[in-house]
């Protein structure tokens, strides 16, 4: 048999080279070419769907807002921004075993009564499937099952079948004929998603996928997956607890950012609804090195505890690792630390964590941050039952947040005594309950602390 011809593609782009090179020289991304097989060109742009669409007034597109349906799953409609949108197509990404499969055929189940439901595996038999959904109480649950990877199969079974949901479990093992790469291959990948989405578009049905991650943490397969869909959203959080969040990272028909909160039980995820303490550890008495934030993610203040611990080096580089918080906003702290604060750390390892497994993008965090380090570093406290937020900025300002007077709510609602927030963010009238320091400088910031 004639050895297959084989090309190297960009996992970025999917732009093809003959050789392996170090760096790809359609969208110039380093160590990004892998191999795989070559595709006869002239078959490659085959539609599964069939029909062509015409050009058309912009005035006579019927733009009736098509009435979202939730999923009656609280947390996961959350995230969608109310419900699915017909013609939808929602990724969503997360680490193995994190979820992904159980939080769907839930939502499957809970849909199945008002809309036809397939659920497509490709990972999983339909016995592993109706194991799952007899752990989680579901067997009677009216879900069409298929298991397949075929993509011409998967459409044909779409138009027989003429489904309003079809969850794809998971993207990355289904492959189309018109191609002869590898299942989960870039080119594979990216042509199955994009015809399905065509088909969703054109038949008004949700489409979710599910996509595997990379051990960096993005969605495997080509970065054009992202684009290509309407709402991405990232499950997160410590599969070592039992807390997982979904993000929306993206969302064409709501809030970004926004995020559903779960716990996982026995009997499968379980949304959480008031979640704000979730994230706090117990501690007796005050810890040095412990600075609770009050982030908003999405909708919901959240309070978050973030840990920092500083030591002297033992040799070599002083290091600066973190869990959950930017690492360079990190190192940019440390320099207004320095500058502003006049606190040196360079003789120091620095380590800060977010608890629970969160990721903060917000920079409402970077009082936290600094604050948990200066306490760690001078081994004092900040005050009991205090909490921060603010932003820092390079000339040693703390600047404002929005929506200030929600999280110092929440703060007080939890019993939260005092509060560190920036000066511009000082409510007009006292808040009951809670101390309110303002400040508008690192440097006064740093006062907070005990000496
Ligand atoms: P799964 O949905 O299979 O993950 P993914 O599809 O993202 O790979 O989740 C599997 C994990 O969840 C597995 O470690 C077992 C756990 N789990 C529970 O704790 N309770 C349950 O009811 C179910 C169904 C799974
Ligand atoms: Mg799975």
């Amino acid at each position: 048999m004639a050895k297959a011809k084989t090309v190297y593609s960009c996992t970025e782009c999917g732009g093809q080279s003959p050789k392996w090179q170090g760096q790809c020289p359609h969208c110039g991304a380093w160590n990004m070419l892998v191999e795989s097989v070559a595709t006869p060109e002239r078959t490659r742009f085959v539609s599964v769907a069939g029909a062509k669409s015409a050009v058309r007034a912009l005035g006579s597109v019927d733009a009736k807002d098509k009435p979202r349906f939730p999923t009656g799953i609280e947390e996961f409609d959350r995230v969608l921004g109310g419900g699915m949108v017909p013609g939808g197509v929602i990724l969503l990404g997360g680490d193995p075993g994190i979820g992904k499969s159980t939080l769907l055929l839930q939502a499957m189940a809970a849909l199945g009564a008002a809309k036809k439901a397939l659920y497509v595996t490709g990972e999983e038999s339909a016995e592993q499937i109706a194991l799952r959904a007899q752990r989680l109480g579901l067997v009677n649950a009216p879900v069409a099952l298929l298991a397949e990877v075929q993509l011409e199969a998967i459409a044909a079974t779409i138009e027989a079948e003429a489904p309003e949901v079809v969850v794809i479990d998971s993207i990355q093992t289904m492959y189309t004929e018109a191609l002869t790469s590898a299942p989960g291959s870039v080119s594979q990948v990216r042509e199955c998603a994009a015809q399905l989405t065509r088909l969703a578009k054109q038949r008004g049905i949700v489409v979710v996928f599910v996509g595997h991650v990379t051990k960096e943490g993005a969605i495997a397969g080509p970065r054009v997956l992202e684009h290509i869909v309407d709402t991405v959203l990232y499950f997160e959080g410590d599969t070592h607890s039992s807390f997982r969040l979904v993000r929306a990272i993206k969302n064409r028909f709501g809030a970004a950012n926004e995020l559903g909160v779960f716990a996982m039980t026995e009997r499968g995820l379980r949304g959480v609804t008031n979640p704000s303490a979730l994230f706090l550890s117990q501690h007796d008495a005050e810890v040095a090195g412990s600075a609770i934030v009050a982030t908003v993610e999405g909708s919901r203040p959240l309070l978050v505890e973030v840990q920092a611990l500083v030591d002297p080096v033992a040799g070599g580089m002083p290091r600066r690792v973190s869990v959950g918080l930017d690492p360079q906003r990190l190192a940019l702290l440390l320099a207004v630390l320095h500058r502003h604060g006049g606190v040196e750390t360079g003789g120091y390892d620095v380590f800060v964590n977010a608890v629970g497994g969160v990721r903060i993008g917000e920079p409402a965090a970077d009082l936290a941050v600094l604050l948990a380090v200066y306490s760690s570093l001078k081994n004092n406290a900040l005050p009991a039952k205090s909490l921060v937020f603010g932003e820092v900025g390079l000339a040693g300002e703390i600047r404002p947040v929005q929506r200030g007077q929600e999280r110092i709510r929440e703060a007080a609602k939890l019993g939260f005594r005092s509060i560190l927030i920036p000066a511009a963010n000082k409510p007009r009238q006292p808040i009951d309950g809670i101390e309110i320091v303002s400040v508008a400088r690192v440097a006064d910031a740093l006062a907070f602390i005990k000496k």
